[in-house]
């Protein structure tokens, strides 16, 4: 779709960008998701005039993202559905939690076709901050949006844009929380200007809008866990899962994706009952590489995170 708006449109989802805490030193016993994205936007000095006036903000929810959950997700889609579909929006900002970031980040990467850029900023500090780091993220993912060619979902945070598919939460307290791994940042915002390592992320090719349909119009999601590989492993774990209902499992295995020999074998029983598995990696750069004779498929690079968005989705589409 050719871009010919101007209108930015901020969808506030709550985060530590929303955040505030009694005292304005205290970066960590705050409270998440207080502020409105309007007061938010409105408080950040020439935030409006970079945006030629044209932002528009939107509140879809206000939440700890470590409280993401499904109904969130479906508001969200829908949400940028519909705004990405008006020719007189240019692209899209997410405020957001750090926590689940990049976890929607991918989820929206799968659900929408995005030709135009959506871009998830979020703040390890709170808007209450002596030294917040929201501001400067809002303004650099503005400047994304309004960069020429921008495409695609991705998150800007501390002068950096990643790409939906690698970018991960890295440290639980630097304000350079995120990082892409061996893949690398797909650039940096300076002083307003994007400069690109990388292309902008290619839309996700969708699927079809009926299956989309049937996604977010599903109430129940398949039930899929992640389970990890470790020393002492046993197979209980997954056994009752399986006894439960769990539909899928995402194993973060040891390595190039090995496991413990007593969580394989529940890991295949389940299999053989009809449960999906999928194998990710715990390490956190790089990626499970398949050989011959595996019997459980890879997560395709996908973090353990992720790969349970993507196998959510995946069974969603095919139920
Ligand atoms: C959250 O994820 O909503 C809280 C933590 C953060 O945004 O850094």
């Amino acid at each position: 779709m050719q871009v010919s708006g101007k209108k930015i449109v901020v969808l506030g989802t709550g985060g530590t960008i929303a955040g505030t805490s009694a005292q304005a030193g205290d970066n960590i016993g705050y409270t998440a998701a207080q502020v409105g994205v309007a007061q938010l936007l409105a408080a950040v000095p020439g935030l409006q005039a970079l945006a030629g006036g044209a932002l528009v903000a939107e509140q879809v929810a206000q939440i700890d993202s470590k409280d993401m959950d499904d109904g969130v997700w479906r508001a969200l889609a829908l949400r940028c559905r519909q705004h990405l579909n008006d020719p007189e929006v240019r692209g899209l900002v997410i405020t957001h939690g750090t926590d689940t970031l990049e976890e929607t980040a991918w989820f929206l990467q799968e659900m929408l076709e995005a030709h135009k850029p959506v871009v998830l900023t979020c703040a390890m500090r709170p808007a209450t901050a002596l030294t917040p780091d929201g501001p400067q993220n809002l303004l650099d993912a503005v400047a994304v949006v309004q960069a020429p060619g921008a495409a695609g979902v991705m998150v800007v945070a501390a002068g950096e844009v990643h790409g939906a598919r690698y970018v991960q939460k890295a440290h639980p307290y630097r304000v350079h929380a995120f990082h892409s791994g061996d893949a690398g940042p797909l650039g940096w915002v300076e002083e307003g200007r994007v400069r690109l390592a990388q292309n902008w992320p290619l839309p996700q090719d969708v699927y079809d809008l009926v299956a989309i349909e049937k996604i977010v119009s599903a109430t129940d999601w398949p039930w899929v866990e992640v389970v990890v590989s470790h020393a002492g492993a046993t197979s209980r774990g997954v056994d009752a899962l399986v006894r439960d209902g769990v539909q899928g499992l995402v194993v973060a295995c040891t390595g190039n994706g090995t496991i413990h020999h007593a969580l394989e074998a529940a890991l295949l029983r389940a299999q053989n009952a009809g449960v999906r598995v999928v194998r990710s990696t715990r390490c956190p750069e790089g990626q499970v590489l398949p050989k011959p004779g595996d019997v459980f498929p890879d997560s395709q690079g996908l973090s353990p995170v992720k790969a349970r968005v993507a196998l959510v989705l995946d069974l969603l589409r095919a139920g």
